[in-house]
């Protein structure tokens, strides 16, 4: 995060000739891009906003808004693009598509994992808007019947990894300004949630400015503040090299990072098959994808154009496109992104290197702001453009790209959307953990009477392998017998 230095001036007396300086400064160039109304506060403001405005606003890149505003980037037609998109190539859940088994996909996964080459990546700086959950996504409590949060989860499951291979699986936890502060405290608070304090690095990730859609002008949040939002998970590739991740993640000799988003509970973690299939394809990217149910799911499109893999995301893909079929009746484009992705390190320190790899992609979005008199206004109706990045953008530039195809019921239970919404419930994730959990018992021989719910804590076991080994050696209910009540069996 960027922090206050010392200079700062504290008060309306500081330093009003290095004010006034600063002001010259910045009007003529604001002047220079015509956004110099975000200064029309300026004598109105203490020595503290005018500070953190200044701040604000030496962070923006006003070449490159002009360029988003004048659209000058914007040369993708979603359309062509889709019409020419094929499936990528891949390697299907019953394992046939790849010159190798899974079992040897499995052992190369594992032998990177004893080696501790790898880190775990999660994007956690999204606002939870939809849900309807005003603290960090992280936090929500997911376990059906534990209340484990989404953050104790992954916790879990990175030590139970860390014991199986013996090496620590390190978490890097990307955050963003409306994140950041909570998150931090909450993992202080729960001592890091077991995992190491040196093995949980949270990084911040950059903000974009919003502008009115119409005019391109900046907007004011409020008279000495931009309107500012996280500049999409693409910001992740800048943030891993700005805060130092990427070098810490190298001298500790981690080659292969394993990436999800903060909002699937069953996302596996390191799962050495993932990350076998990504070694064995000599992928410098790889991105586990499930079939989707129906053409327009709200999934990216993990699609092959003109040899490339890329991802066309669900608002962007005509209908038309999504509904072609293959010979076989089947959707053509089929392959859904869960958003979980193997990336080999030097490929996105190269990418780090280079900001001008990532696109940005436009929203059109309902943003609070000043207006020139100074009056709070609450738009009814989508007012102001916002930049993003997408992470998944780089997948065109990666050489031997790959994907490799999950189960839902084992990879795939998002929380988007509050409960009563039709799909990417906090329910709905409930019920995905309690049936895949319940199934991992049913194939140990043990039974579960109808409507009975179980939870099973990674620490105790990660997968149906170890659910058999648990029911084996006492730790878990004996085969043969019925589990009749609710019953979470802890770590
Ligand atoms: C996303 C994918 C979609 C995929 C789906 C799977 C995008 C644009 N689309 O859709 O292709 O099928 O997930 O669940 O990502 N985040 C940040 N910083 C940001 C923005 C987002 O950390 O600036 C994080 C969020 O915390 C969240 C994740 O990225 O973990 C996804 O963001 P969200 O906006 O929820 O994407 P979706 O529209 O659900």
């Amino acid at each position: 995060m960027s922090e206050q230095s010392s200079e700062s001036p504290s008060g309306v007396d500081a330093d009003p000739a290095g004010l006034a300086e600063r002001f010259a400064g910045l009007a003529e160039r604001l002047a220079a891009h015509g956004q110099q109304h975000v200064l029309r506060f300026w004598d109105q403001l203490d020595a503290a906003g005018r500070d953190s405005l200044a701040r604000q606003l030496a962070e923006v890149d006003l070449e490159l808004l002009d360029q988003l505003v004048r659209g000058e980037d914007q040369s993708v037609d979603f359309g062509v693009l889709a019409a020419r998109a094929e499936a990528p190539p891949s390697v299907r859940a019953d394992g046939t598509g790849a010159e190798w088994s899974v079992a040897e996909a499995r052992a190369r996964g594992e032998e990177s994992l004893r080696r501790g080459e790898v880190a775990v990546l999660i994007v956690a700086g999204g606002q939870g808007t939809r849900l309807g959950f005003d603290q960090p996504k992280g936090m929500f409590p997911v376990g059906p019947l534990s209340g484990r949060t989404l953050f104790q989860f992954f916790a879990d499951r990175l030590k139970a990894v860390a014991r199986r291979y013996g090496r620590t699986v390190p978490l890097y936890l990307m955050t963003s300004p409306a994140t950041h502060e909570e998150t931090l405290a909450y993992l202080q608070a729960n001592d890091y949630l077991g995992l190491g304090r040196d093995d949980v690095h949270v990084f911040c990730q950059g903000t974009m400015p919003a502008v009115d859609r119409e005019s391109g002008k900046l907007l004011l949040a409020e008279r000495d503040s931009l309107a500012l939002s996280p500049d999409g998970h693409g910001g992740t590739v800048a943030a891993l090299q700005r805060s130092g991740a990427l070098e810490a993640m190298r001298r500790r000799g981690i080659r292969q990072l394993f990436y999800a988003q903060v909002d699937n509970p069953l996302v596996p973690l390191a799962d050495p098959e993932l990350i076998g299939h990504h070694l064995m394809a000599g992928s410098e990217m790889t991105t586990q994808v499930v079939r989707k149910r129906f053409p327009m799911e709200k999934v990216g499109n993990v699609v092959l154009v003109d040899g490339r893999v890329q991802i066309i995301e669900y608002s962007d893909l005509p209908e038309q496109a999504a509904e072609m079929t293959d010979e076989a009746g089947n959707l053509k484009l089929w392959a859904g992104n869960i958003a979980v992705h193997v990336f080999e390190l030097e490929f996105l320190a190269r990418a780090a290197d280079d900001p001008q790899r990532l696109p940005f992609h436009r929203a059109t979005k309902k943003v609070p702001y000043v207006d020139e008199r100074g009056q709070r206004v609450e738009p009814e109706e989508p007012n102001a453009t916002k930049f993003e990045r997408f992470i998944f953008d780089l997948l065109p530039s990666a050489s031997h790209a790959f994907v490799v195809e999950g189960i839902p019921a084992e990879v795939f239970a998002p929380v988007k959307n509050a409960d009563g919404a039709p799909t990417d419930t906090p329910a709905a994730a409930k019920g995905a953990i309690v049936d895949l959990h319940r199934r991992w018992l049913e194939q140990a021989g043990v039974n579960v009477a109808a409507g009975v719910q179980v939870e099973i804590n990674s620490q105790l076991a990660l997968d149906a392998g170890e659910v058999a080994s648990a029911v084996a050696e006492g730790r878990l209910p004996a085969a043969g017998t019925t589990i009749e009540s609710d019953q979470y069996f802890g770590g």
